[in-house]
């Protein structure tokens, strides 16, 4: 098993590349699914997500192809659904599920795998099949098996209990094929909705309103094939942010992040004394030289401070002087992180939803495990900000969100490498 050996890094000074987003290249890959003609689209970050994501477009008789160097995946969808999607490929990650609007808006019949736990809550898929339901599709659960149905969809108005991103997602790539109308409301703002809606309107969807809570979909006849370039993901460029910040003096420029999707970012890293600048598309970031102080922290639904930066943002504040709060309000079980980070000797107390912080002036490098994706990115933060030696197992997780981030922090001077 491959591990991330950090040695007691210099703080990080000088230039990256933010690679696209992962959260808005998976549904975008599904959403071309829908095409007729081929899909080129550009900036996908080389994850293993990703890659899980092209296995599961050919197993259903898509053809893909894979330009490393630009980071360019091309598409051409099946003319005829296949209707099992493997097993083994689909429970690898649960962006899966995004499959199901597209196929069934296309094809209007679909088997695909129903999502169990994961190690950061229950994350059940009720809104996305209410939402599916409400355009006309019969939904059967059985066996672990979710099959939809539908002889026609049509557009309808839908109210989501929450502003699921996911629930968002399918519904809206299943209503761009519908018949009429479809409104969605209470629908999620992020930026990765704008983005595959603004992808699936340069293929020739009718589509308004997405970055707002009301999203309307007037349902076309189909959708041809095109270009497309990914947004800059904004947790990688959230990551580094803090990664700049983990020690005094950090002074990095981000190439590619977007200001405006890092705002609530950006604001809890001035609250705690760094500098943030941006000079036409690039980001500089500044950590103090005092050191950082505390801040209290609130999960939300975009625009709120995302849930994928609060493991990081943990890391900052167990190192920063004062007491500081987080609370997680998006899902129920995400403090996995902060067991890891009391080993380095962080103060934390965690009770249901909260975690309570009292920042400590050193934390010290030792043996810890990955347990998700953002939790493993918030312990190669802690160890940039810690003394000593930290080793990190089971990288595998990062390597699902994260494109060569060893590779981008050396660049940045951290002494970090990956070993098998
Ligand atoms: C997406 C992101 C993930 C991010 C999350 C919240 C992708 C691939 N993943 O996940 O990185 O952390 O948004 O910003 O884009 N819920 C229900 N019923 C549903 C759907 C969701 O109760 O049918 C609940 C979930 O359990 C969770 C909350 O809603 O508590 C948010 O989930 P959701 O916004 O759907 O997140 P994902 O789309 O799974």
């Amino acid at each position: 098993m491959s591990k991330f050996i950090i040695e007691e890094s210099p703080c990080l000074k000088g230039k990256t590349r933010v690679s696209g987003s992962k959260n808005a290249a998976l549904p975008i890959l599904a959403a071309s699914l829908m095409a007729r003609k081929k899909c080129v689209i550009r900036d996908v970050p080389a994850l293993t997500d990703i890659f899980v994501m092209q296995n599961i477009i050919e197993s259903l008789g898509g053809k893909t192809e894979w330009d490393k160097k630009t980071e360019t995946m091309s598409v051409i969808a099946p003319d005829a659904g296949r209707l099992d999607a493997d097993y083994e490929l689909i429970s690898k990650i649960r962006a899966s599920f995004l499959i199901l609007g597209p196929l069934l808006a296309r094809f209007k019949k679909v088997r695909t795998v129903l999502p169990g736990g994961c190690a950061i809550g229950s994350r059940p898929v009720d809104l996305h099949l209410k939402g599916l339901a409400a355009l006309g599709a019969e939904i059967e659960l059985e066996h672990g098996y979710v099959t939809a149905t539908a002889k026609r969809l049509s557009g309808v108005e839908i109210y989501l209990d929450f502003p699921s991103v996911g629930a968002t997602e399918n519904i809206l790539m299943a209503a761009a094929l519908a018949d009429g109308q479809s409104v969605i409301r209470n629908c999620a703002l992020e930026p990765e909705i704008t983005d595959l809606a603004n992808f699936l309107v340069s293929i020739g969807a009718d589509i308004s309103g997405a970055g707002t809570d009301t999203i309307t979909v007037n349902g076309v006849e189909s959708l041809r094939g095109g270009e497309y370039t990914i947004i800059p993901d904004r947790i990688e460029a959230g990551t580094f942010m803090a990664a700049a910040c983990a020690r005094p003096g950090g002074d990095i420029v981000l190439e590619n992040a977007v200001t405006e999707h890092l705002r609530p970012v950006i604001a809890k890293l001035r609250e705690m004394g760094a500098e943030i600048s941006d000079n036409n598309g690039m980001m500089r970031v500044q950590s103090p030289d005092a050191g950082l102080r505390s801040t209290d922290i609130k999960t939300l639904p975009y625009p709120g401070f995302p849930t994928d930066m609060q493991a990081q943002l943990l890391a900052l504040l167990s190192m920063a002087r004062g007491r500081g709060t987080v609370v997680e309000t998006v899902f129920e079980n995400r403090f996995m992180h902060a067991a890891e980070m009391k080993r380095m000797g962080a103060d934390i107390k965690v009770e249901s939803r909260t975690a309570a912080v009292n920042g400590v002036d050193r934390l010290t490098g030792c043996h810890l495990k990955a347990t998700d994706l953002r939790a493993g990115a918030a312990l190669i933060v802690a160890a940039l900000g810690a003394s000593g030696q930290t080793e990190i197992s089971d990288i595998y997780h990062m390597e699902r969100g994260y494109d060569r981030i060893d590779e981008k922090l050396r660049q940045l001077g951290a002494r970090i490498i990956r070993v098998e």
